[in-house]
């Protein structure tokens, strides 16, 4: 958006370009009267000093309809006591908005069950026009996107059970534009970009759990990866240095009990209640059995390539952690390869 102010001897014209505030958020850059309209508070100056870095910091119950906005517990960054349950919600900046991003920079709710069901804490979005999995216990560095349903808001609700001075969280909330190039596919909840990455389950983590599961039960969603020019299919592994980077199904107890690494890579027909989808693999290791496998659980996994686009990562989970014990979900990194025979510039 261009904005034009009247500035002493004439007009000055400037964008709403992002800046970064003095404590390291990310702000707008604004008037600051019109900081002061959105309920933002303005830090450092941008535009040669007309204007500040707008930082708009809302709480349980506020309602945004500007971009980067953050969203905190009540006191951020003192813990919270829970008890509530508290709501955001986004409205639409403009009629071309298609999709809110909201990046975790801060979340740790309470820990699932057993069952790996947020039964005590759970952040849900409603309103989207994409289904969200309810997730909960540690989140932070993680990101999820959500499509508009029209000109309807979606909103954030956590959920806090029992008190305990436990819970902190913070999100950026980006609206993205539907002409934006970092707009992700309708549908795919995260959306990685880079050459290379790494995507983890939601909760995982490389500490255990006293219910011993960090997995969360009832996902099923996508995870997309731009293809970039110039690179033609993708390769995926387990994080290395990672002992439990890969503990979907069955018992993790060597992953747990001893520090031992999983060796129970299990595919295809045999993953029938937690398991992750890449589809038309080519194992660049040994081969697990099978060919012709598109799915992956057990408490290993066997580095693979494919050539499928787009390139997505499906990850599915059942209601239960019935028969499995000790699992953290996944950790994975990808590697985007270039296409044979065709010289890439740079
Ligand atoms: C959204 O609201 C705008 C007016 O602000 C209207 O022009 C547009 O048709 C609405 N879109 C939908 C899908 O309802
Ligand atoms: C909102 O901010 C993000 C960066 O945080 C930017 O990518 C996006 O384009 C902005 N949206 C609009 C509508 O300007």
């Amino acid at each position: 958006m261009i904005k034009t102010i009247g500035f002493g001897i004439g007009l000055v014209r400037f964008a709403n370009a992002a800046c970064t505030s003095g404590d390291g958020l990310e702000g707008v850059c604004r008037t600051r009267r019109e900081c002061a309209r959105i309920g933002g508070t303005g830090s450092g100056r941008c535009v040669n000093g007309i204007a500040v870095c707008c930082v708009v910091q809302k709480y349980c119950g506020d309602v945004t309809t500007s971009n980067s906005t953050y969203f905190a517990n009540p006191n951020f960054p003192n813990l919270y006591n829970g008890g509530t349950i508290c709501t955001f919600t986004i409205r639409k900046l403009s009629d071309d908005i298609c999709q809110a991003r909201i990046d975790f920079i801060a979340f740790t709710l309470a820990q699932p069950d057993a069952n790996g069901l947020c039964a005590t804490d759970g952040l849900t979005i409603t309103g989207g026009a994409s289904t969200v999995p309810t997730i909960c216990g540690d989140n932070a560095g993680q990101h999820i996107y959500v499509d508009f349903n029209g000109n309807s808001t979606i909103q954030l609700n956590i959920f806090t059970g029992i008190a305990a001075n436990s819970r902190v969280w913070n999100f950026k909330v980006s609206q993205i534009g539907c002409d934006c190039p970092t707009r992700a596919p309708s549908g795919c909840l995260m959306y990685y970009t880079t050459l290379m990455g790494t995507v983890r389950s939601f909760n995982y983590g490389t500490t255990g759990n006293a219910a011993m599961t960090r997995q969360l039960a009832n996902q099923n969603y996508g995870v997309c990866i731009a293809m970039q020019p110039g690179y033609c299919s993708i390769n995926w592994a387990q994080t290395a240095g990672d002992l439990y980077s890969f503990t979907v199904t069955g018992d993790s107890p060597t992953a747990v009990t001893t520090g031992t690494a999983g060796t129970n890579a299990v595919i295809g027909a045999l993953c029938t209640t937690d398991f992750v989808v890449i589809p038309n693999p080519t194992f660049t290791g040994a081969t697990p059995g099978a060919a012709n496998v598109d799915r992956f659980c057990g408490n290993a996994f066997q580095p693979l390539t494919t050539n499928s686009k787009p390139f997505v990562l499906t990850v599915v989970n059942d209601a239960n952690e019935v028969g499995d014990i000790g699992n953290r979900g996944f950790s994975l990194d990808f590697t985007q390869q270039r296409c044979n025979n065709v010289p890439v510039i740079g």
